[in-house]
């Protein structure tokens, strides 16, 4: 099989680009530099979203040879590189080196028919592979995993870790997005797009947020953008001499307005036509409007907005500081999972803090480390050039797109010391009296009285955690006081192999329990074997029962 593969690929992919192109940065090795991105934003964006359209996603039967599906489909031109995995059945992503190899199979597709049902033809890059007969009677193939771990491979693999550094590092390396799954998150954009080129062939449908910005965990919603600025730009480019041509258009009273009405029928569209779009439910009065549903085959959950390009320069921001130091998305993931386990955070809207504010406190945080270990969004700006300039309804959202232009922080301090110091430094902020600003990496007074008062970055007179109530901003500090104080004790080290204790990151992502200082006291004399089964039977406990949450949707 890897042989056919081999054959089929064409040479210099963007993939090998990517892989190419990622190198270390920042001052301290952890041995997770490749995964961190160096490529701009808007190139990576690009790449991505081309590669997308040269793929299809195939529903396959169980029982299926993988070698013949392959020569099957590169009748059709040679195959890029391809992937299973499994959701409600076994899916095959296909990337295909040429874009008419697309339209070549398509070709080749016929629209199902039913006994019972009738179809709604829509030829879609979604499709479905049927077995004339029943011949291929083995199935050897190898799914790849869009899961996060089981909570009990998580505590075992934190109790194996060799430090607290090691510690984060391992929770990155599981929970993080991985190609695959990356791949799979642009494909489904890419299949919402077509669904919308129906009623605007110039749109692109873009992922956003956690699933582009660096800090995405496996199991995290698909926050789409649709993007109408082509169809909007088209008409300026066409002028020559005293004329100038308008379309025709229907005029509506406000922004709002038309894009709720852009919203409302792309959501009837998903809902009637969308092949593996289900649930779709159109939240059309919320602050920002939005149409949520669950993309069956992918497993993922969306979010598709539009008029939201804030978001996107935001997710483009969140991508650098993501891509700057190599112990920035170990922090906000080691961090994202302490609120996870402890229910600070939670799928449902309410008072709670968001994974977004989350990120931007542990930002906030590494600006304010001697030497700093992030630079502050205002000197992002500084070092923007005239091509960087960017204002959206207003608002200046100019920094720097260009990576290597920043310079790398001297700072050397362990994670370690930057978990302990993160919970010290939130467990006594002055929280009744100062603001968080990542814009000039300072405290400032609070301009209302928002238990919480997280500045926009780019609309500076919003909070990003009005929502958060005094009771969820206590119970955060609460705990952050809690993990500072495990994490000073001596016990919180690796204990050597006798103890059966969690340890270091795992003990602060355990629900508090009174006590707990004479708890991680006990020692007893253990077998390194022992200490783990206690540990997995001690999962199975209430104990534990809100550390199973950690994954978040
Ligand atoms: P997950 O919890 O992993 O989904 O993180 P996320 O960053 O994707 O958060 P979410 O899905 O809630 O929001 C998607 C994006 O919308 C974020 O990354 C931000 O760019 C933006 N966003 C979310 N909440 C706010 C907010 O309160 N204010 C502003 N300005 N933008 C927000
Ligand atoms: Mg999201």
């Amino acid at each position: 099989q890897r042989h056919i593969v081999r054959l089929l690929s064409c040479p210099g992919t963007v993939a090998e680009d990517l892989r190419r192109d990622e190198q270390p940065s920042g001052s301290v090795e952890t041995g997770f530099e490749d995964k961190i991105p160096r490529k701009r934003f808007s190139e990576m964006q690009n790449e991505r979203r081309e590669q997308a359209q040269r793929t299809v996603l195939i529903h396959c039967p169980e029982k299926i040879s993988e070698n013949k599906f392959l020569k099957y489909l590169s009748q059709h031109g040679p195959i890029n590189n391809h992937f299973f995995y499994e959701s409600f059945g076994l899916y095959a992503v296909v990337e295909f080196c040429r874009k008419e190899s697309v339209g070549s199979l398509q070709n080749g597709t016929q629209t199902p028919n039913m006994a019972m049902e009738t179809a709604i033809p829509f030829r879609s890059r979604f499709l479905s592979l049927k077995l004339k007969n029943q011949t291929s009677k083995q199935s050897c193939i190898q799914s790849s995993n869009q899961l996060p771990p089981s909570n009990r491979k998580l505590f075992e693999l934190l109790c194996y870790a060799e430090s607290i550094d090691d510690q984060l590092n391992t929770l990155l390396k599981e929970f993080q997005l991985t190609e695959e799954n990356t791949k799979l998150r642009y494909l489904t954009c890419s299949l919402i797009e077509d669904i919308a080129a129906a009623y605007f062939p110039d749109c692109v449908v873009r992922p956003f947020g956690s699933s582009v910005n660096t800090f995405g965990k496996l199991g995290c919603d698909l926050d789409m953008f649709l993007d109408l600025d082509e169809t909007r730009n088209l008409s300026t480019h066409k002028t020559s001499g005293n004329f100038l041509m308008e379309f025709q258009v229907k005029n509506v009273p406000s922004e709002r307005i038309a894009t709720q009405k852009i919203l409302s029928v792309i959501g009837e569209c998903l809902d009637h036509f969308g092949p593996g779009c289900v649930g779709v439910q159109k939240i059309l009065n919320a602050r920002c409007p939005l149409v949520r549903f669950s993309h069956q085959a992918s497993g993922f959950q969306c979010d598709l907005t539009t008029n939201n390009k804030i978001a996107l320069t935001s997710s483009e921001l969140l991508y650098i500081y993501g891509a700057l130091d190599s112990r920035v998305r170990a922090l906000v993931f080691g961090i994202r999972c302490w609120a996870r386990a402890h229910s600070l955070t939670s799928s449902i809207p309410g008072a709670w803090i968001t994974n977004f504010s989350l990120t931007m406190m542990v930002i906030f945080f590494l600006q304010r480390r001697s030497p700093p270990i992030l630079p502050t969004l205002d000197s992002l700006k500084t070092l923007a050039d005239a091509e960087d300039k960017c204002i959206i309804e207003g608002n200046n959202c100019t920094f720097v797109h260009d990576l290597n232009r920043i310079k790398p922080s001297g700072n050397t301090e362990t994670l370690e010391l930057l978990l302990k110091e993160f919970f010290e430094y939130f467990g006594n902020f002055a929280f009744n009296k100062n603001s968080i600003n990542i814009r000039q990496g300072r405290e400032q007074n609070k301009p209302d009285s928002s238990p919480l008062y997280i500045q926009n970055p780019f609309e500076t007179s919003l909070n990003i955690s009005k929502n958060v109530s005094q009771s969820q901003l206590q119970k955060f500090v609460d705990l952050a006081q809690e993990s500072a104080w495990i994490l000073q004790q001596e016990d919180a080290h690796r204990p050597s192999v006798s103890s059966n204790q969690p340890w270091g990151l795992a003990a602060v992502l355990l629900p508090s329990v009174p006590n707990r200082g004479s708890l991680t006291k006990k020692k007893r004399k253990r077998s390194a074997n022992e200490r783990v089964k206690n540990l997995l039977e001690s999962l199975k406990s209430n104990r534990t029962a809100n550390f199973t949450e950690t994954n978040e949707k």
